[in-house]
């Protein structure tokens, strides 16, 4: 299954884990969503992984604050049944912690909407935080990861992520 990356930033980190993911799956494109052609770019990939930072913290819509806000809005209208899709947020779960990568979550949303199969669900596990939108049932509908507080944890685990949507997908 050939994934493709897509990520938006607004100060590097999110850009950054999406280069490191690159170089862990070999021949995979990383792609910025905010020059990419639209929602069909996503629709045409084989199997995505989602790339996605929190800046509207406490915002039920537009939680991103980067162009995903806009292309959430259009993923519920598109086809994308069966489709392996994996979620992975940055966030600061200390100073944000009462909404901790908030903005996976509404990516998780669009893409159950459109039919989609959402790979790389993690456990709570290791993780200091109050509260998230982003853990449902029991559980983080996708990967976060906090590179303000906990930077040395990211490439372990990035690393069984990779294991885990590979073997999902
Ligand atoms: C003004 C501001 C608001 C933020 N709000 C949140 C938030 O609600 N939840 C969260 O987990 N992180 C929040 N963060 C932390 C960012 O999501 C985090 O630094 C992330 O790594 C930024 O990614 P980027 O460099 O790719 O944009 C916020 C940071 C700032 C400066």
């Amino acid at each position: 299954m050939a994934f493709t990356i897509f990520f938006a930033t607004s100060t590097g980190k999110t850009e950054d884990v999406a280069d490191r993911l690159k170089e862990l799956l070999p021949g995979t494109e990383a792609k910025d969503v905010d020059s990419i052609g639209g929602v069909d770019d996503l629709t045409s990939a084989e199997a995505l992984i989602c790339c996605v930072p929190t800046w509207n913290t406490g915002a039920d819509e537009a939680r991103s604050g980067t162009a995903w806000d806009d292309l959430v809005q259009e993923i519920p209208d598109q086809d994308f049944a069966g489709k392996p899709v994996a979620i992975l947020g940055l966030g600061d779960s200390s100073g944000y912690s009462d909404f901790f990568c908030d903005a996976m979550e509404e990516l998780h949303s669009a893409f159950v909407s459109a039919g989609a199969k959402v790979i790389g669900k993690t456990a709570t596990d290791g993780y200091t935080y109050d509260d998230s939108k982003s853990v449902i049932d029991g559980k983080f509908c996708g990967l976060p990861l906090d590179e303000d507080n906990e930077s040395e944890l990211t490439d372990q685990r990035l690393n069984a992520w990779i294991t885990q949507i590979q073997s999902e997908a």
